[in-house]
């Protein structure tokens, strides 16, 4: 199979979101598909899928021009995406999520579904109990779903749009093998959107740049991490490094005192932590080992079944989040729209909704003050703009500027989660410069990068486990790796 883009163009209102595209994808090919935030990039992969109709031009499949309603049409077609949100089906199981769609209509298919479900699971080391609800499944379990799926319904294109966001490393090394395996033993074309750069270098055959909605660029791998954040952006951002401070002196904005924290699976008993002022604590951990508890109990989250949360001295102790809040703590939460942000309402009433303290809302002064924010985060939107309509990245800008300009502490679940390069360096910028000013950061990131670059001290998760890493100006990225993985029996529980 070859597919063929001529021409697309999507136009948003103002926004010209794909500007001419012309590119050519061809069989038993990886291709990665970068561009800074807002680039265009998951519209185009949304027209080729049939999600979104271009405003102009033309797909043509082998050779010939096709035409499409929905994402069933362009699965006839053979291209199917994985939906970063997948479908809400959670009261189906995964056997039926599989059938679903699929040419297994009748009862007694089931039996040849269950064959074909094992066989793909079997091929590719997915870890997929038929008989689990899909309510129940990890992000990684859903996506490894979703490819079955795609694949038992004949796909010879798979569009994945930032498929190892929220997933660990051992199931990225799963789909990487996957992905390597339908591209060079079925000469499928796998088309890959991402940001993480050593994932494109690691995977791909080819790259597409994108930049304001146009195609900037095309090259054959091998390209180096380097010279693809030139394509990208020109010139970057130099993360920020800062003088070496004597932070012991300063004193605790957050304080845990033999917290013991639960849920469904962890018991996280005598947790002692102290964040302190002008300080960075990064807590890494595969998800789910214990990070977002900790985070959330922090800031009135979860509850504390034992002990005590003091925040500037004060015992708030499983008072709400709102009391944290006035006392100066803000929670930023990784799931953008999902948690952080609300479906349905523009800029400026998240605004409104978020950032301003008076109940009477001003609306006029609401919108002057979301338009200034839009300029200094360089957010591509506008203030009547629903949130829903902005790229991911954008989203990410959005929740950033709704931060209160003098915190006392910040506590945040993946700042920087589906931001570009020079994005996420920016968000730093910001984050870095109310810690200037005193404010104490507690961040979680499944990015050792960003650990190792911003924090003061660096906290490991582990199955409910926390283990401080011991000289952290030293550490680097290797051994928070090994840590991570649950190896660290000489160094002090913190
Ligand atoms: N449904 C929509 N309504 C209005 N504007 C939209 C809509 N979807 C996307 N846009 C705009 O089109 C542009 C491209 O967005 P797109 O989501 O394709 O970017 P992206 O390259 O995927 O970015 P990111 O890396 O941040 O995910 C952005 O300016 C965005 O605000
Ligand atoms: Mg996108």
């Amino acid at each position: 199979m070859n597919i063929q883009l001529r021409g697309i163009h999507k136009h948003f209102g103002k926004v010209h979101a794909n500007n001419d595209i012309h590119l050519k994808f061809e069989e038993g090919q990886i291709v990665g598909i970068l561009g800074e935030n807002g680039a265009g990039k998951s519209t185009l992969m949304k027209i080729l899928s049939g999600f979104q109709s271009a405003s102009s031009g033309d797909i043509l499949v082998d050779g010939n021009l096709i035409t499409y309603r929905g994402p069933l049409d362009m699965i006839a077609h053979g291209v199917g995406m994985l939906q970063q949100d997948p479908l809400d089906v959670g009261a189906f199981t995964v056997l039926e999520n599989f059938m679903y769609g699929a040419n297994y209509q009748t009862v007694l298919n089931r039996r040849q579904a269950l064959q074909d479900l094992h066989k793909y699971t079997a091929r590719f080391g997915f870890d997929l109990d038929p008989l689990r609800s899909i309510s129940s499944l990890s992000i990684a379990q859903r996506q490894q779903l979703e490819i079955v799926r795609l694949l038992a319904l004949g796909v010879k294109t798979l569009i994945l749009d930032e498929p190892t966001t929220g997933i660990s490393g051992e199931q990225k090394a799963i789909l990487f093998n996957t992905l390597k395996y339908l591209a060079n033993e079925e000469g499928m074309i796998v088309l890959f959107v991402s940001h993480k750069l050593e994932d494109v270098v690691e995977l791909c055959h080819r790259v597409a740049v994108l930049r304001e909605g146009r195609v900037i660029g095309e090259r054959a791998m091998p390209v180096t991490t380097h010279e693809l954040v030139q394509m990208m952006f020109g010139d970057v951002l130099k993360p920020q490094t800062r003088a070496q401070l004597d932070l012991t002196k300063s004193p605790s904005v957050i304080t845990m005192t033999d917290v013991t924290l639960t849920d469904k699976r962890l018991e996280m008993p005598n947790i002692n932590l102290a964040l302190r002022a002008g300080e960075v604590i990064g807590f890494a951990g595969l998800d789910g080992s214990g990070q977002s508890l900790v985070l959330r109990g922090l800031v009135g989250l979860e509850r504390i079944q034992d002990g005590h949360v003091h925040v500037n001295g004060r015992d708030l102790t499983n008072n709400p989040y709102k009391a944290h809040l006035q006392a100066g703590v803000t929670f930023c939460a990784a799931g953008r729209v999902e948690e952080g942000l609300v479906a349905g309402l523009s800029l400026t009433e998240h605004f409104a909704l978020f950032a301003m303290s008076d109940p009477f809302i001003d609306w006029s002064s609401a919108q002057t003050q979301m338009n200034h924010k839009i300029e200094h985060y360089k957010i591509r939107g506008k203030s009547h703009d629903l949130i829903e309509a902005l790229s991911g990245g954008n989203q990410q800008r959005v929740l950033m500027a709704l931060l209160p300009q003098q915190p006392i502490a910040l506590v945040l679940e993946n700042p920087t989660r589906g931001l570009d390069v020079d994005s996420a360096r920016w968000i730093w910028q910001q984050l870095l410069t109310r810690r200037d000013t005193g404010a104490g950061i507690v961040f979680s990131s499944p990015d050792l990068d960003e650990l190792v670059a911003y924090s003061d001290r660096i906290i490991v998760f582990y199955a409910g486990k926390m283990v401080e890493v011991p000289n952290v100006r030293q550490t680097n990225v290797e051994e928070l790796g090994r840590m991570i993985g649950g190896q660290f029996e000489s160094y002090e529980v913190a």
